[in-house]
């Protein structure tokens, strides 16, 4: 069953990604990462000046390079299971993980030609089965998943997993900083007027604040066995 298409959405740093990299690794299907998406349209618009210093965006010139196809988005998978994303042919993995995209990715993400844009793609892309983590997936990019699952966890402890994340990578962040970062992106993502972040009535909830991934394995193998006759363990 490697075309089942599983929906993981919810705040940001609640460790979807991880979640949903480990599962795409065992079950050997897609990993789709659509805020990597988000972030590369956003890393774009920055390095063409399409961002001022204040954060304005210069939408109508944003917009005709994304309907001109300026914005050539390309992805990979590596044996791990986790994806590489490329812009241009250039792969921009790491930079769209600093905190200068994580600033204004947020802005990027509520506008609708940039959403309209970053769905066709993750179509594209993840059609024939995949696992596909963002904030809309259960409930716009494919509301027929056949799993949707939405992942909660307290924000200190997602700011604090996001301070290990990028101190690992070489980075210096502040706490405060990180903690005001994410409070920000779960307001933005869960009141912009287009496919606000909410829970699709038929996922389930998953909060793993106080949970490891191999528990969180667990958990998601009781669901694989009694709906697909999967496993995962
Ligand atoms: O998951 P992430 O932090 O990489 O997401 C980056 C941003 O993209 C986040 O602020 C919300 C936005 N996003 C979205 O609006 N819809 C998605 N499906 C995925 C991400």
């Amino acid at each position: 069953m490697n075309n089942i298409i599983i929906a993981i959405d919810g705040y940001s740093s609640t460790g979807k990604g991880t979640f949903a990299v480990e599962i795409a690794r065992r079950l050997g299907i897609l990993y789709l990462d659509s805020g990597a998406l988000y972030r590369t349209v956003t890393l774009y618009a920055l390095r063409n000046g399409e961002i001022e210093w204040n954060g304005e965006i210069h939408d109508r010139m944003l917009q005709e390079d994304l309907l001109l196809g300026k914005v050539d988005i390309s992805v990979a998978a590596n044996p791990d299971g986790s994806m590489r994303v490329f812009l241009g042919g250039d792969d921009v993995s790491g930079k769209i993980r600093e905190l200068e995209v994580a600033r204004n990715v947020s802005a990027i993400a509520t506008l609708p030609f940039v959403r309209n844009f970053v769905d066709e793609q993750l179509h594209r892309l993840g059609a024939k089965g995949c696992v596909m983590d963002g904030r809309d997936i259960g409930t716009a990019v494919f509301p027929n998943a056949d799993l949707k699952i939405f992942m909660t966890a307290d924000a200190r402890i997602r700011a604090q997993r996001r301070v290990l994340q990028m101190e690992a990578a070489g980075q210096h962040p502040d706490f405060e900083a990180i903690l005001r970062n994410v409070q920000e992106r779960d307001y933005i993502d869960s009141h912009r007027a287009m496919n606000p972040l909410r829970k699709a009535d038929d996922a389930i909830e998953l909060d793993n604040s106080h949970m490891t991934v191999e528990e969180q394995m667990v958990w998601l193998d009781g669901i694989l066995r009694e709906r697909f006759n999967l496993s995962i363990l």
